[in-house]
């Protein structure tokens, strides 16, 4: 698994410890924290947990931390069950979901838990995803159609069409993928990143969709798709185990096509 850098203002201080009293298996989390009203830089806090009555995923360590030692930590999540995407966060050294990755896992030392890297953090391991979901929206992720809708069925598709969505439609838009990066986290303004473009390819592919040639129009664009140099971390940190390496280069391979024939 790829290892990441620390987030962009990483002017790093230890924080406080929190000891755990009488602990029968304590296990120690190393978590960032920021506030940016605070005015002062980040800190790391120290949790020492008792893993004799904490659930037995990270995420289980993060909420007794945030019940029973510290309320002020803050952090996302919904789901609790790689569903919503919400508790994507740098665990252990790899982006991937809180609530999905065991303690047990996670290397033998301290657990360190970061923001996912290379993003604005609204506070602790709340990442600002306002330019992620933009990016999603400008993709018109729906479905684009000219023609009618059947009176009185939905579009059918048939179940090879279907099968073509497999690998695609499970994506959550966590956002693991495309803040492991190294393009998205310098030309993330432009670059779509790999996320928005396995989402871009989700609906170039669907045999129900009748805009397929303006789509790729669209993604033809030395910034907005030709930044990927296939890297691959984004398929090695995928909590979903997807490919969005291999999407980008199906898209560029039918963009060639239409030029070519
Ligand atoms: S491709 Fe995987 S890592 Fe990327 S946003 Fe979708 S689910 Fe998350
Ligand atoms: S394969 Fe492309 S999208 Fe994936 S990490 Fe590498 S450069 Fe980024
Ligand atoms: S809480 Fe929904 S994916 Fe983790």
């Amino acid at each position: 698994m790829a290892e990441f850098s620390l987030p962009k203002n990483s002017k790093i201080q230890q924080g406080k410890h929190f000891a755990a009293q009488g602990a029968k298996q304590p296990r120690t989390f190393r978590i960032y924290r920021w506030t940016p009203e605070d005015g002062k830089n980040p800190r790391i806090d120290t949790y020492e947990v008792d893993l004799a009555t904490c659930g037995p995923m990270v995420l289980d360590a993060l909420l007794k931390i945030k019940n029973e030692i510290d309320p002020t930590l803050s952090l996302r999540r919904s789901c609790r069950e790689g569903i919503c995407g919400s508790c994507a966060m740098n665990i252990d050294g790899t982006n991937t979901l809180a609530c999905t990755k065991a303690i047990g896992e996670c290397g033998s030392g301290d657990v360190k838990i970061y923001p996912l890297p290379h993003m604005p953090v609204v506070k602790d391991l709340v990442p600002d995803l306002t330019h992620f979901y933009a990016q999603f929206s400008s993709i018109k992720p729906w479905l684009r159609t000219q023609s009618p809708a059947p009176a009185d069925k939905e579009r059918l598709q048939s179940p090879d069409d279907r099968k073509k969505l497999d690998g695609l439609y499970e994506c959550i838009l966590c956002a693991c993928c495309s803040t492991s990066c190294p393009s998205y986290w310098w030309n993330g303004d432009r670059y779509l990143g790999p996320a928005i473009l396995l989402q871009a390819y989700r609906w170039v592919v669907d045999s129900r969709d009748e805009d397929t040639g303006s789509r790729l129009d669209d993604l033809e664009d030395p910034f907005k798709l030709y930044r990927c140099h296939t890297i691959m971390n984004c398929a090695r940190t995928c909590p979903k185990g997807l490919n969005p390496a291999k999407a980008i280069a199906e898209i560029k391979k039918l963009i060639v096509e239409r030029r070519t024939g």
